[in-house]
């Protein structure tokens, strides 16, 4: 089983819609997923469409006041504002950077792939995700400033490596709401491909306006637009041949027409 952190130093990268669109792609290759909500704007659980009154949530989690199990509503545990309280809780708490590791290790066994969604920002939440995560994926967006985006949460990473989770994985960039007739787009690509060369996802993430009407109309870009989805897919089957799930990498290529 793999667990993965996707993560960017600022909003707008596209990393919940990442989320949610692999947990989909992924569900529907017979694999087992768990999609974790990390950020208190809980996006991610309104995409997957939890009802904002579910409960217990992340917070409650973080808080020890609840435990992972009973924190599952339909394959995904949800956040709410609340978990902006539970981060400064739990800044004070001896063990801080664990706490996520420490909850999921109950529920691990009952997935293959457990997805996390950072909130915006490199904080105690996004480390807590890198301390209990196999694996780390950046989003980063086609524009002027994606290098330094990405160097700053390579360096995230890497104290998460060094000092609390040696076996932390960096799985590759993930180039993201890219268009590429234009001129910063293109040099985005280049220069990540440039510095990261085995790291950078062959195939980048088109920009549409589909996402946001996907978004809004509580439909999956699979079923809405196939044919744009078909770059999560390209990015789903390269990213489960990196975590080694050969079977299900193969089942995903030939999952759309
Ligand atoms: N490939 C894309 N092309 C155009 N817009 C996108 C794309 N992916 C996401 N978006 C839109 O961009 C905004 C930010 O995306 P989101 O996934 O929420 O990013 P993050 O979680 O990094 O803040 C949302 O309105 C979303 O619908
Ligand atoms: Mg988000």
């Amino acid at each position: 089983m793999a667990i993965i952190s996707v993560l960017s130093q600022k909003g707008g990268t596209g990393k919940t819609t990442t989320v949610r669109t692999l947990t989909d792609l992924f569900g529907r290759v017979g694999l087992r997923v768990l999609a974790v909500d990390l950020d208190p704007q809980a996006n991610l659980s309104d995409y997957l469409d939890v009802d904002p009154d579910a409960s217990p949530t992340i917070g409650e989690v973080l808080q020890g006041a609840a435990t992972v199990s009973e924190a599952i509503h339909g394959g995904v545990v949800p956040a709410n504002l609340g978990l902006a309280e539970a981060e400064l809780m739990l800044g004070g708490k001896l063990g801080r950077e664990l706490t996520l590791k420490r909850a999921l290790k109950h529920v691990a066994a009952d997935y293959d792939v457990i997805l996390i969604d950072c909130p915006p920002s490199l904080g105690l939440l996004t480390v807590n995700a890198l301390v209990a995560s196999d694996y780390a994926l950046i989003s980063a967006e086609a524009q002027y400033f994606a290098m330094q985006g990405v160097e700053q949460a390579l360096q995230v990473i890497e104290l998460a490596r060094e000092n609390l989770n040696p076996d932390l994985e960096w799985l590759g960039v993930l180039l993201n709401i890219v268009d590429l007739r234009t001129r910063h787009s293109r040099e985005a690509l280049d220069s990540l491909r440039r510095h990261y060369p085995e790291k950078v996802f062959d195939t980048p993430i088109r920009s549409s306006i589909a996402y946001a009407e996907s978004a809004e109309r509580a439909l999956s870009i699979i079923d809405y637009r196939p044919d744009l989805a078909a770059d999560y897919q390209a990015v789903g089957v390269e990213l489960l041949r990196r975590v080694r799930m050969s079977a299900a990498s193969q089942r995903l290529s030939s999952l759309l027409p």
